[in-house]
């Protein structure tokens, strides 16, 4: 696996670190950050925890994060609270003189980690016997550089959670199918959104190395002349533990709540909600909605505690009472961030992510497109 997460390790951070008390954490790292002045750019994904986020300059979903990577024009270093494919999506976008920075790099993905380059080979063969050179692969940001890559060398595109459905009605209209990856979910919720049925979806089994018909639909057997959005089986561990009961359960509860979730909901879950869409779209529409609104909220749990906080006047709740926090987001601690910048004070860059450029190249051919198409 090319540039995989899970070959990263973390050096352990110096013992000081540890024993700071949470204002002296804050205390230094706003100074550290103050100090480095225009040269640095820290970036927040909405996961993140509190005690991260507070120092981000600019804090969004996949997409914009993406946008605000490439539009950096005087930040030397660019310090990625997020996970490594958005700091490598970063470094991608970036000039080369840019060192983008990911302050714990076992903040991997495991969503990603489930599409290897090697797999993809697999899978791609299997479907050039089905469908000729009229196939385009759309994957989603949730991948390596590597994944990014095959698509871009194979005039596919690179999509996230806020314009996946953009992104596959362009591949649609220039391929007789599309191969989504890796998430499995996102790919069937975007197709249902443009209208097609199930037995129009096959799912490939990566484990296995078979295409299936989909399990939601009626037909038997693939038929390449009727089969036109082929799904990576991947999942993020997250979303998946959303489950229908517990819709039925908060709306028995709450007759007047209303359900928002995110797309890497399975299908059984967004067919019941009353709104589906990216973090962004999360919090722009809770946060848009009348005063005394109540909210059931389908995603990861830092976002969802924030949300509440920053709107006491409607009720925000989760809509799974099990606390299910991204493990990998929470990997970057304050700590982390604290030792990132006090070494970037000290003349030395620690955990900088560098795509490869032959690799980098192709994968920002995909990404240009995605960001042309929405
Ligand atoms: P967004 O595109 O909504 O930021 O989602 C990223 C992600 O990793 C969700 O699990
Ligand atoms: Fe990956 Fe899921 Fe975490 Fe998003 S929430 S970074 S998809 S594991």
């Amino acid at each position: 696996m090319h540039g995989a997460p899970s070959l990263l390790v973390q050096e352990p951070l110096p013992p000081e670190y540890a024993a700071l008390t949470d204002a002296e954490l804050a205390e230094r790292t706003a100074r550290a950050k103050a100090a480095l002045g225009k040269d640095l750019v820290i970036l927040g994904h909405h996961y993140q925890r509190d005690e991260v986020i507070r120092f981000a300059d600019l804090r969004g979903d996949s997409l914009k994060l993406s946008r605000w990577a490439a539009r950096q024009e005087d930040a030397r270093y660019i310090v990625f609270c997020g996970v490594h494919f958005m700091a490598e999506t970063a470094d991608i976008l970036t000039r080369p003189d840019q060192i983008v920075i990911l302050p714990d790099l076992g903040a991997g993905c495991s969503m990603a980690d489930m599409a290897a380059v090697e797999e993809l080979e697999t899978c791609w063969a299997e479907l050039v016997k089905l469908y000729g050179d009229k196939l385009l692969p759309v994957t989603y940001i949730n991948s390596s550089a590597a994944v990014k890559a095959f698509a871009g060398r194979r005039g596919g595109a690179v999509c996230t959670s806020s314009n996946a459905a953009a992104v596959t009605r362009w591949a649609l209209a220039r391929a007789r199918a599309v191969l989504f990856l890796p998430d499995e979910h996102l790919g069937r919720n975007t197709a249902v959104k443009l209208g097609h049925s199930f037995d129009e979806m096959a799912v490939w089994d990566r484990g296995a190395e078979v295409l299936e018909p989909d399990p939601h639909g009626a037909a038997a057997g693939i038929d390449p002349e009727r089969v036109r959005v082929i799904l990576w089986n991947g999942y993020c561990s997250v979303h998946q533990r959303f489950g229908p009961e517990q819709v039925a359960r908060i709306r028995e509860r709450h007759p007047d709540v209303r359900v928002v979730v995110h797309p890497e909901c399975r299908w059984e879950v967004t067919r019941l909600a009353d709104a589906v869409g990216s973090t962004e779209f999360i919090i722009e529409t809770v946060t848009a909605s009348p005063p005394g609104s109540k909210w059931a909220v389908g995603t990861e749990i830092n976002l969802v505690n924030r949300l509440a906080q920053e709107n006491p006047d409607k009720l925000v709740m989760t809509l799974d009472e099990i606390v299910c926090p991204c493990v990998t987001m929470y990997r970057i601690s304050p700590q982390h961030l604290l030792w990132t910048l006090e070494n970037l004070l000290a003349g030395r860059v620690v955990n900088r992510i560098q795509v490869p450029e032959d690799i980098a190249a192709d994968a920002r051919a995909a990404l240009d497109r995605m960001l042309t198409i929405a």
